[in-house]
């Protein structure tokens, strides 16, 4: 199959909704990352999603819709609290876990019983949806087990010959994916960490949100999986990753005792004797979102071997980049 890319004109706006209505697969443009979408009622279509990314087939999809006709459409309850998190944060970065409906098969929701919806904001995908009038399940558009793509070209590489379609909307702003918060329970769990933090949403719904375990640590062999995406592998570069909480003098001897990579704050990059890739600003968690699994891709092209990397801010959307990053390390962080 030829991989086209397309910018998302009317043209490739209209091959892409022609492409999901005949239970297809697309690749486009979120704020967050790119996703790889098809037609989230069938179950055939979201099968061509799995096959394309080689996605264990445990591991449930997103669903993604453009109002919120759509929302009652896919879940059974919609609880008093989704109702001010969708308010607070819809259209955005924000997925939430709820009872679903039949019309999401099993193979889109991996047998659960619940499902996780989000209204993006991005434009390109908004239209899409809301012309189709189809909830789009979408997870990110990468090989599984790779970074999450942050622009079409990268997409283009993992998965070319895989899809028809790529529609080439730019890079994407926010750089991580959703924050999935699952509200199946009296007690709201955060899944996964993204834009929109932990205390963002307890202050929207004016009570303590639990953490699930698995986003700062290891799990536990057969310790209970809350969700899925918290046991697989993620975001791994071919290199060998350690994460180092120190001072920089500290760092820096490190690194350039053992001729690594490093994998550091932009301010830094000058100032270090080895290979450098950066990752973003040291205060500024957010230009590190935009840019770390780039960075992480980056380590491949210069065929890094050892990597280095400077430990990031675990406050606000840090504890997002920490998450994405402490997987890409396999769990290895040293304190000097
Ligand atoms: O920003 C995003 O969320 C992007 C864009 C494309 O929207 N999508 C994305 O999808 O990151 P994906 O499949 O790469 O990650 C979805 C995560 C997985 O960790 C999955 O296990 C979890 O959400 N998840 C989805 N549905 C769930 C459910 N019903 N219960 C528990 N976890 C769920
Ligand atoms: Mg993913």
């Amino acid at each position: 199959m030829d991989t086209k890319i397309l910018k998302p004109t009317q043209e490739g706006i209209k091959a892409a909704c022609d492409i999901l209505k005949n239970g297809g697969v697309v690749a486009i443009p979120t704020e967050t990352v790119y996703g790889l979408f098809a037609d989230a009622t069938k179950a055939d279509a979201c099968a061509n999603i799995f096959k394309a990314k080689e996605r264990p087939q445990d591991n449930p999809l997103i669903v993604h819709i453009s109002d919120y006709e759509m929302l009652k459409d896919v879940a059974s309850e919609i609880p008093e609290d989704a109702i001010k998190l969708s308010e607070a944060f819809w259209p955005g970065p924000l997925t939430i876990i709820l009872k679903k409906k039949n019309v999401i098969p099993d193979e889109t929701s991996a047998g659960l019983d619940t499902v996780g919806i989000r209204m993006p904001s991005n434009p390109v995908v908004l239209e899409i949806i809301s012309k189709t009038r189809l909830p789009l399940a979408g997870p990110s558009a990468n090989r599984s087990g790779r970074p999450s793509p942050t622009d079409a070209i990268t997409v283009f590489n993992d998965l070319n010959g895989r899809i028809p379609l790529v529609l080439d909307g730019g890079q994407c702003k926010i750089g991580v994916e959703s924050t999935v918060i699952s509200l199946v329970d009296e007690q709201p769990i955060l899944f996964r960490p993204g834009y929109v933090t932990a205390r963002q949403i307890e202050e929207v719904l004016d009570k303590k949100i639990i953490i699930s375990k698995g986003i700062s640590e290891e799990l536990q062999r057969g310790e209970k999986v809350l969700s899925p995406g918290l046991k697989h592998k993620h975001y791994a570069p071919k290199a060998e990753v350690v994460i180092v909480n120190a001072p920089f003098e500290k760092y820096k001897e490190l690194v350039e005792k053992e001729n690594a990579t490093a994998l550091c704050f932009d301010e830094y990059c000058d100032k270090l004797k080895v290979d450098c890739i950066s990752y973003g600003s040291e205060n500024d968690s957010a230009s590190q979102a935009v840019k770390l699994f780039h960075a992480l891709r980056e380590l491949d092209e210069i065929k890094a071997n050892k990597v280095y990397a400077m430990m990031p801010s675990t406050d606000g959307v840090g504890l997002a980049v920490y998450n994405r990053l402490l997987r890409a390390a396999a769990f290895r962080v040293v304190n000097l």
